[in-house]
């Protein structure tokens, strides 16, 4: 069983490179299959849920590389399966995007069911929704965990989802590529990932307008072609270094970034009392976050783009179990994000819970002990409070950290961090 060994106290100092965006790149790996050539997709994270697409689309007869670097082809002409029911389907949560992708471009699919983090019921109905409202029909197999889909016709609709979700609206776009006439997907969430993912469908050849806000009309097109995009860098990848930073009383620069993807954990850290700048050399942005030992406590609610993100709850919920004073978090996107808090509170964090509502009495010091994590984001919360704490502690389930973060315990070590990876 891998842990990392931290031992916490030290300030991270220096430079961070960013990663590409895993969940942009989780969304415009499927979107290849829309085209009828290979596509170069560059900037990818060599996280374990990218590696796992790509040997998802093999299995269907595509031909895939991957290189370290980060670059992927994808030959999308030779598929000649559109069942996709392996474990390592239901592994990850955008095995779902098969869906939109195999019947915008095939008109059927099945799959299995997706997983992903155990942070909520997670329904898929809103996916199903704009499937239904494009022609096509749905059928979900309980007994084997499958889902099909399939349309003799896609033809062009509007689609209102219930909530601005990242998954129905990529999926539904996904779908609504190649399909006859205009759909419009009302109330659509704006995630960077949605706009990366639509400008990569119009670099084929698409037509997607208003990604980024809440309407979004894709014109259906018959023929699409192959390119070279490179995704965008990984906004929750930044913020968690961002924390991190501030946890431990540092002074970071990140590299490879998009400041205005930043705004929201910017502002809560410049809140608390961090120093955040951006800065730029004419050609890159850079922030640099730096503080001191302890933060002012802040009140967070997780919201929508462009709101404080659900996905740097957890790592901000570490930092503020140190913070002076107490802290509010609102968990408004997911209900059970906050498991998390049982191993910070082993730490000595002064933490309580009521459903989606968690108040933090910060304290002056953690005391490292063994953690476990059961998600990704709460991987790196648990890495940060040890990181943060004085003394030596293992933080279990690491696996879920490799799935979302690219080479972090060599970032983390570079910054002069004490972890190792250890089995
Ligand atoms: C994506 O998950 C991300 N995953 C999540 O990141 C992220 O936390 C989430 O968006 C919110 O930003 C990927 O991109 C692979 P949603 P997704 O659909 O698409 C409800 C990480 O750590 N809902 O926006 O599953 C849902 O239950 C992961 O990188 C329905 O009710 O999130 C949730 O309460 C964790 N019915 C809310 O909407 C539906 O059909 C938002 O979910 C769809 C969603």
């Amino acid at each position: 069983m891998s842990y990392f060994e931290i031992r916490g106290g030290a300030p991270l100092e220096g430079i961070v490179t960013i990663s590409g965006a895993k969940n942009a790149g989780l969304g415009v790996i499927p979107a290849a299959i829309l085209a009828g050539e290979a596509c170069i997709i560059e900037n990818l994270p060599y996280v374990s849920d990218v590696s796992c697409f790509g040997r998802i689309l093999t299995q269907l007869g595509a031909k895939v590389s991957l290189e370290p670097n980060g670059v992927m082809t994808i030959d999308p002409s030779t598929i000649n399966c559109l069942s996709a029911t392996s474990n390592e389907v239901s592994s990850f949560r955008a095995s779902y995007y098969l869906l939109g992708a195999l019947l915008g471009r095939y008109g059927m699919v099945e799959i299995a069911l997706p997983g992903g983090c155990d942070i909520g019921d997670r329904p898929i109905d809103q996916h199903i929704k704009g499937f239904e409202a494009l022609g096509a029909t749905v059928t979900i197999d309980e007994d084997n965990a499958l889902i099909r889909a399939e349309a003799k016709r896609l033809v062009g609709c509007e689609v209102y989802l219930d909530m601005a979700s990242v998954g129905a609206t990529i999926n539904i776009m996904l779908a609504a590529t190649r399909a006859e006439g205009r759909t419009t997907i009302v109330n659509a969430a704006k995630e960077p990932y949605i706009v990366d993912i639509a400008n990569f469908i119009n670099m084929m050849g698409g037509s997607v307008r208003g990604a980024g806000t809440d309407e979004i009309k894709i014109t259906g097109r018959q023929r699409l072609h192959g390119c070279t995009y490179a995704i965008i860098p990984d906004m929750m990848e930044a913020g968690t270094f961002m924390i991190a930073a501030a946890a431990t009383g540092g002074n970071v620069v990140l590299n490879n970034v998009i400041p205005n993807h930043l705004d929201a954990i910017s502002a809560k850290l410049l809140e608390g009392g961090a120093l955040v700048e951006v800065d730029d050399d004419g050609r890159d942005f850079y922030v640099r976050v730096r503080a001191d030992r302890r933060l002012r406590a802040v009140n967070i609610k997780t919201q929508y783009y462009p709101g404080f993100p659900t996905d740097l709850q957890q790592p901000m919920g570490a930092l503020l179990t140190r913070a002076k004073g107490r802290s509010l978090l609102i968990e408004d996107i997911f209900e059970h994000r906050f498991k998390y808090m049982d191993e910070l509170k082993r730490m000595g964090a002064q933490i309580v819970v009521n459903n989606r509502r968690a108040m933090i009495d910060g304290v002056e010091e953690l005391c490292a002990c063994d953690m476990r994590a059961n998600d990704l984001r709460a991987g790196a919360a648990l890495v940060i409070a040890a990181l943060s704490a004085q003394g030596t502690s293992r933080v279990y389930g690491i696996k879920y950290i490799d799935r979302g973060y690219e080479h972090f315990e060599h970032k983390l070590r570079a910054l002069g961090a004490d972890i190792t990876r250890a089995d």
